[in-house]
């Protein structure tokens, strides 16, 4: 009888590792690796032949850094999608991209099942096996992290040693880390004490903004209908452009946050965050918007970002509702071209200056000079339709009592 085949979700990473040999033994399966390349730092030579080492029949190394740039970067930037107003969603949105690309390997080398390494309180099992549900229902997800024996890391490298699988001898960091271009998640070890201010060394990618320059860098960034296209006037191709702009305000100290969050599964988690590029364009993009936005359309669509980092977070990428929600977005992205200019300094991002071809900003309206062409007369007639359900209300209710109780209480007297 011919084996069934796995598909794993390959991090390289001890969680993992075990995995594949766990599978293989449990279900008696061969085990095929699907690790994404989404801009992470780490390094990805070598990865191949440790997977193989592991006990891996089949390897696949995904380059995903374009497709995640295009298709949940630029679409989550255009909607301005930070969770509880503050996270641009690294890991959330990298979760549906590697999720998908482990779909397409199962596919093409006919697996019945795909497997993960997320653990059971986390937000990252829900996003991905949403995902999956979406993408190929057919497909059986297993989580073997949520049902495995190993009660600790030592029990876990215990079972590598025992069966052979190579550990990477690397000092095991107190956090639990996760990153891509995008950003870096940081979490566990003093962390989880709210109180805790962060220390330096759980920080990945910035500067702190004491060891920041004493002196502001001005950068530029250019939007064609939502998305950057150069960074100080040069062409930069997406993914390129983000990890330029990551170094220059990572260096400044900008894209810090420690947050305190409503995890999707009822916890509330303390992570923080490293995200310079996310931060920055983030800001920029909104500044864009206030130019470029008509008034109506600027604030509904600052009600629909709450909404859709929701749905970001919680793992409903792949989703009727998201795509019905970038259908708005980008319809408002039209006119959301031009330049803005961003002042970087110890941990700051300040807006230094904006333009565009499509600025709403009417000088000869907005001026107090004698080059004003707002008709002032129109506003004595305007005000006045605008308080007059203000002017009948009060009329009836003085101080808040109708003119029969107003009697009454004087009859009183
Ligand atoms: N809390 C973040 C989220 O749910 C990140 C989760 C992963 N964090 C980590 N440090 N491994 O999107």
């Amino acid at each position: 009888m011919k084996k069934q085949r796995i598909a794993v979700a390959y991090s390289g990473g001890l969680d993992t590792s075990v995995i594949v040999h766990w599978l293989k033994e449990r279900y008696n399966a061969e085990i095929v690796t699907v690790t994404g390349n989404l801009g992470q730092r780490k390094e990805l030579a070598g990865l191949a032949d440790k997977a193989y080492r592991t006990g891996a029949r089949k390897v696949y190394i995904q380059d995903l850094r374009d497709e995640f740039v295009e298709e949940y970067l630029w679409p989550s930037l255009k909607g301005g999608a930070l969770y509880e107003h503050t996270y641009p969603m690294a890991t959330s949105l990298g979760r549906p991209l590697l999720a998908k690309a482990l779909v397409d390997v199962a596919r093409r080398e006919r697996c019945t099942a795909v497997a993960h390494g997320c653990t059971g309180k986390g937000n990252d099992q829900v996003r991905f096996e949403a995902a999956v549900a979406a993408l190929a229902p057919e497909l059986k997800v297993l989580a073997p992290v949520r049902e495995w024996e190993f009660r600790s890391r030592e029990e876990e490298i215990a079972y590598c040693e025992r069966h052979g699988i190579p550990v990477t001898a690397t000092k095991k960091s107190p956090y639990s880390i996760d990153e891509n271009v995008w950003g870096t998640s940081i979490e566990c070890g003093i962390l989880e004490d709210p109180m805790a201010e962060p220390p330096e060394d759980a920080y990945q990618r910035t500067a702190s903004p004491k060891q920041a320059p004493d002196k502001a860098q001005y950068v530029t960034i250019d939007f064609r209908e939502g998305v950057p296209f150069a960074l100080n006037r040069k062409y930069l191709k997406g993914f390129d452009l983000i990890e330029e702009l990551n170094v220059i305000a990572g260096a400044n100290g900008v894209g810090r946050m420690d947050l305190v969050e409503n995890r999707l599964v009822g916890i509330k988690s303390r992570e923080i965050y490293e995200a310079p590029a996310a931060v920055a364009l983030h800001f920029a993009h909104r500044e864009l918007e206030r130019l470029t936005l008509d008034k109506d359309v600027m604030h509904v669509k600052a009600k629909i970002a709450h909404d859709y980092a929701d749905l970001i977070y919680n793992g409903l990428w792949f989703s009727p509702l998201r795509l019905a929600y970038d259908a708005f977005i980008n319809e408002t992205q039209k006119v959301v071209n031009g330049l803005v200019k961003l002042k970087l300094y110890k941990g700051n991002v300040e807006i230094a200056g904006r333009t565009s071809p499509n600025s709403l900003y009417d000088s000869g309206l907005a001026t107090y000079t004698e080059e004003d062409s707002f008709d002032h007369k129109a506003s004595e007639g305007f005000i006045k339709i605008f308080s007059l359900p203000l002017k009948t209300y009060y009329r009836i209710n003085k101080n808040g009592l109708s003119k029969k109780r107003r009697v009454a209480r004087k009859g009183r007297k």
